[in-house]
């Protein structure tokens, strides 16, 4: 529906109040932020506004797959308990009709900016018709978005003669020293992947500065980049797309790179020093971050990933997409660290704890029927034994967690766990891995499920694992281990929001 016609914001909003009770609720979140129908992608504009922390997302209301985007919208208080708010943007003007794409925002005086990609296809045959140029909306409320009327504030003929003006996107606006700086995803015309980076005194001139590129194979788009500091270094995150197998440990062809560096102001250089992989989960994209009121670094990334079948589609259940938990960051060891943000805590509920309790075979409890939780397993030294946590376990049925002390990994295996999910461009992908250097000093698992995800949190931050889950039965945790393994220590709380 809707393709190649123009929508506007308060159709979309009609759309949605008509048909949200259409929504099948078995597998949606209680703690993560959802569209209220439709399909949803990355999470764009996390941003402080007059005291709220305001999200959006890319948005297609109109079907639980991808179409012309929109942008969604939610404010929050603490990152937890969000309140849907009307569409922001549709696709209505000669220069975004293919889409309001990716962007950022940012309380400027007294009102809220957004910046975005307008993207057009007008031949659907001939990708090289594409264009994509950088736009501006503002509000005063916070509610209601004006485009300006200067739109595209950065046209195609501002892109560098390095860079393809079909693949221009994703635009992160941040200020410094009374100057505005944009970091923008980009295609070289020899189809490898680089950042550009742009300077403006009034948000509707801007200036090429540089760019930031590899002579590597390091994928082909760097979507979504968002560069910022954090414990006094410059941090640059992206997404690359068609990151090669294994680069920095990447199991997702669709990848997200976190790179610790120096940013050069003056000559817009970047000098990296360290790169990582951000999530080694299968469902995690396109992340951005907002500075906290009090100064924290909170990422928000997309809970889900390209070129997936997604069984909701198949079920009818009129939607598709969801954040994951807003994570602080911070450095340590010259590594970015993700913890979720501590607001979470004030939802906990019902904690159980245990101590010391060794398996040697299978131990179950029963008791915790999975839905929405924070589970917190700490095991002892873990050295050349195995132990599988299975989660949502029914019968033969679980979605098994595996600390392997003799590969030295922690392994996920979705293989064997409700439907199915698949990937497009590879048969059987059902398996992620993380590789940990010791596990003589133990392990710590910090687990947050909600009915449909978990995010594994490994030893307090330093990795994390996100992935969607369908089981079809109600299912609890069991232990299982032919080594004598000892759990140390074992936390649960229900999380009520
Ligand atoms: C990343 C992305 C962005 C683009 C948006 C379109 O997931 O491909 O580069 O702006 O999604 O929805």
């Amino acid at each position: 529906m809707k393709g190649g016609s123009i929508v506007t914001v308060n159709e979309a909003n009609q759309y949605i109040q008509i048909n949200k009770e259409k929504v099948i609720n078995r597998y949606r979140h209680n703690y993560h932020v959802m569209a209220p129908i439709g399909w949803i992608n990355d999470p764009n504009g996390f941003s402080l506004f007059k005291d709220e922390y305001h999200l959006f997302y890319q948005y297609y209301p109109y079907d639980s797959e991808w179409g012309p985007m929109h942008w969604g919208h939610a404010k929050s208080k603490d990152f937890i308990k969000w309140e849907t708010l009307p569409v922001a943007l549709a696709p209505d003007q000669p220069y975004d009709v293919g889409g309001c794409f990716s962007g950022s925002a940012m309380q400027i005086g007294e009102e809220l900016y957004l910046m975005y990609t307008g993207h057009t296809d007008p031949d659907k045959e001939n990708p090289e018709a594409v264009r994509e140029v950088q736009c501006l909306a503002k509000s005063t409320d916070g509610i209601a978005f004006e485009k300006c009327s200067k739109n595209p504030v950065i046209s195609s003929d501002e892109v560098p003669g390095h860079a393809r003006i079909q693949d221009f996107r994703d635009p992160k606006i941040w200020e410094k020293d009374g100057k505005y700086y944009v970091v923008i995803g980009s295609k070289r015309k020899d189809y490898k992947g680089q950042i550009l980076f742009y300077t403006s005194e009034d948000l509707e001139n801007w200036k090429y500065l540089n760019r930031f590129t590899l002579e590597e194979d390091f994928g082909t788009v760097w979507e979504c980049p968002d560069l910022f500091m954090l414990d006094c270094r410059d941090v640059l995150i992206m997404s690359p797309q068609l990151l090669p197998e294994g680069k920095y440990g990447s199991q997702n062809i669709y990848a997200c790179i976190a790179a610790i560096g120096n940013f050069d102001y003056s000559t817009g250089d970047y000098h990296v020093e360290h790169y990582q992989q951000l999530d080694s989960g299968f469902d995690f994209y396109a992340p951005q971050t907002v500075k906290a009121k009090d100064g924290r670094r909170i990422m928000i990334g997309w809970m889900n990933m390209w070129e997936r079948e997604s069984p909701l589609k198949d079920l009818g259940h009129y939607w598709r997409g969801s954040m994951t938990l807003p994570r602080e960051l911070f450095i340590k060891s010259n590594k970015v660290y993700q913890q979720p943000v501590k607001e979470i805590q004030n939802y906990r509920k019902n904690k159980e704890i245990f101590y010391g309790l060794n398996i040697n075979e299978e131990h179950s409890l029963e008791h915790i029927k999975l839905q929405s939780h924070e589970l917190y397993i700490e095991l002892d030294n873990m050295e050349n034994k195995v132990l599988d946590i299975d989660l949502f376990k029914n019968g033969d049925e679980s979605l098994k967690l595996t600390v392997d002390g003799i590969k030295k990994e922690v392994r996920l295996d979705r293989s064997n766990i409700g439907y199915s999910i698949e990937s497009k461009n590879k048969p059987k992908d059902y398996i992620r891995k993380q590789s940990i250097d010791s596990m003589k000093e133990g392990i710590k698992l910090n687990i947050f499920v909600d009915v449909s995800s978990v995010e594994i949190f490994i030893n307090d931050g330093e990795y994390v694992m996100t992935s969607l889950v369908y089981p079809k039965n109600e299912g609890h945790i069991a232990f299982r281990s032919s080594d004598l393994v000892t759990i140390k220590k074992f936390l649960k709380w229900d999380i009520c929001v």
